[in-house]
């Protein structure tokens, strides 16, 4: 974009907003009965998702602030400058463009001089293709023996996306074919997941945008050391390696000095970022896991609430509405987490990859042009499954002193239909959210309390006030397409806070310091005097600590 952003502060809607929550005073149950359409009024449909804002802190006056706002901090036309390939993470000069990922091949999109539907589709075309051999057992281990298991070795992007996706699409998994995932550079994590692996019928996926990432390349080296120690004696290395490694990446050349045979590597583009990188190749193991059908049928999902956004005018158009009310939590009421409780446990690492979406995204405290904000920026996002969360941190949502905004995900039909005697597990299940959401907007008064017989100095403690905002989003199931396009919906919510804020929610640099200094720091941690004698107090002492007790 050729223009500098806006500072949303300076607009008429920023000002407009703060004078709406100077006197703001949620008053849900009072909304509800003077309102009997606010539920039909505030409910949008995304493709397969039934979206819930009635029990939110929208009100009509707020709504039309919100969207006056989306219209003076110019989010719509940074939408369209995404979809249109204009470099607007600036910070790294890149186009973004994720959404292209899961264009139909039919479609064309030309940017820097390049047609990437004609590229995406071309790696998808040998991902597919890898996928079923591997599935068919044509694709074996170098001993002649099918692949049982897929390790991916990723971190961040390279990982929390595939492992999120191929937990949600159990039910889809081929039998006799299961992933394993090492991220973490603590040895434990390649320890536990490499236990009880068979050499001969595992399969390595090294996943790595940059292919030079600290954690991912040292387990790559760790998982060949193993594969190598374990296979049977007078297995050759070379054909081992080519036969058991392959690579995701956008650094192909590095690839290859890895030892990699470029034939089983899968490219993309540096217009995907790392944390929008689960529907490109990086999605790898789990299009083995899954098949390539399901795995397109999960980017029809995406690309259908991309056209939602892309084309649904603004009061109905779900991720702008979503955005635009996390504005309103975070920067006029004063919400400084999110929580998303999926009430389903196959999405029970969903929660853990919307962290890195939207916290990588928009923890940043200067514009794209590197002015300084002045206003609260990304939200901390946190949860867990229902119903485990009801029995661990609800107390503090239901009862405490703060403002946490949460969206609440259940899907009509359940992956297993499992019943306890003449009782449906599911429906039982479904009761706990639709409770959940009722008594946080809806509370329980004093005098509702009272007249349950409760003793007057238990009454306090055991009352509701309710008013704790909260959005349900409802879909027919967990089906590779709905996954597909919840995932969509949070990454596009994402980007409108972040266009709002006029910030680059596809750069990274707050990760890059901790970096640089492992490096610097890791001989004083080997017992180099001279680097550790260059620290600061603290952590010469850390590194101290650490010498004496080693054993
Ligand atoms: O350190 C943060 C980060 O760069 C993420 O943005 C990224 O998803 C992750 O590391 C892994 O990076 P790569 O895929 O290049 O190994």
């Amino acid at each position: 974009m050729s223009t500098g952003p806006v500072d949303p502060t300076t607009t008429p809607a920023w000002e407009e907003l703060a004078a709406l929550a100077a006197g703001f005073t949620p008053d849900l149950r009072g909304w509800f009965d003077d309102d009997a359409g606010r539920t039909a009024s505030l409910t949008h449909q995304a493709g397969d998702l039934h979206v819930d804002l009635s029990k939110t802190f929208l009100r009509d006056d707020v709504l039309a602030a919100l969207l006056d706002l989306a219209a003076q901090t110019g989010v719509v036309e940074r939408r369209d400058a995404m979809f249109a390939g204009a470099h607007i993470n600036t910070t790294e000069d890149r186009a973004v463009l994720h959404t292209a990922l899961r264009l139909p091949a039919d479609a064309s999109l030309t940017v820097d001089g390049q047609d990437v539907v004609a590229d995406v589709h071309e790696v998808l075309d040998r991902v597919g293709a890898f996928a079923e051999r591997v599935r068919s057992g044509t694709w074996t281990g170098v001993t002649g023996k099918r692949i049982e298991t897929v390790v991916n070795i990723g971190i961040g992007g390279s990982d929390l996306g595939p492992v999120m996706a191929y937990e949600a699409l159990e039910p889809y998994h081929q039998d006799g074919l299961t992933c394993r995932f090492i991220s973490n550079i603590d040895p434990t994590d390649a320890g536990q997941e490499l236990k009880g692996l068979d050499p001969e019928t595992t399969l390595f996926i090294v996943s790595s945008k940059t292919f030079g990432t600290l954690e991912t390349l040292t387990n790559a080296r760790l998982c060949r050391s193993w594969l190598l120690d374990h296979l049977p004696a007078g297995s050759d290395p070379e054909a081992a390696v080519a036969q058991h490694f392959v690579a995701v990446s956008t650094a192909l050349d590095k690839v290859a000095e890895f030892g990699i045979d470029p034939d089983n590597a899968f490219g993309f583009w540096d217009w995907v970022g790392g944390r929008y990188s689960m529907d490109s190749a990086i999605g790898l193991s789990l299009v083995i896991a899954v098949g390539p059908e399901r795995f397109t049928e999960m980017l029809a999902g995406f690309h259908t609430v991309d056209e939602h956004f892309r084309t649904t005018p603004a009061a109905d158009n779900v991720p702008l509405l979503m955005g635009l009310l996390n504005v309103w939590y975070t920067n006029f009421l004063g919400a400084h987490t999110h929580a998303v409780l999926p009430y389903s446990q196959l999405l029970h690492r969903f929660p853990a990859y919307l962290q890195q979406l939207t916290m990588e995204s928009n923890g940043k405290g200067v514009r794209w042009d590197g002015t300084e904000v002045s206003y609260d920026t990304g939200e901390v996002f946190w949860g867990e499954p229902g119903t485990n969360g009801q029995h661990a941190f609800y107390q503090l949502i239901h009862q405490g002193t703060r403002l946490i905004p949460a969206d609440f995900i259940a899907f009509a039909r359940p992956a297993y239909a499992l019943a306890d005697g003449d009782t449906d597990v599911h429906e039982l299940f479904l009761a706990n959210f639709f409770a959940q959401t009722k008594a946080l907007a809806f509370g329980k008064t004093a005098d509702e309390v009272r007249a349950e017989g409760v003793a007057e100095d238990l009454v306090s403690a055991r009352t509701f006030p309710g008013n704790r905002p909260t959005t349900s989003i409802m879909a027919p199931e967990l089906s590779p397409g709905v996954l597909g396009q919840l995932i969509a919906l949070y990454e596009h919510l994402t980007f409108v806070e972040g266009a709002v804020w006029g910030i680059d929610s596809f750069d990274q640099w707050g990760v890059e310091l901790g970096k640089q200094l492992a490096q610097q720091l890791r001989p004083a941690v080997s017992g180099d005097a001279d680097v550790a004698a260059e620290q600061d107090a603290s952590t010469q002492s850390l590194i101290r600590y650490y010498q004496e007790h080693r054993g």
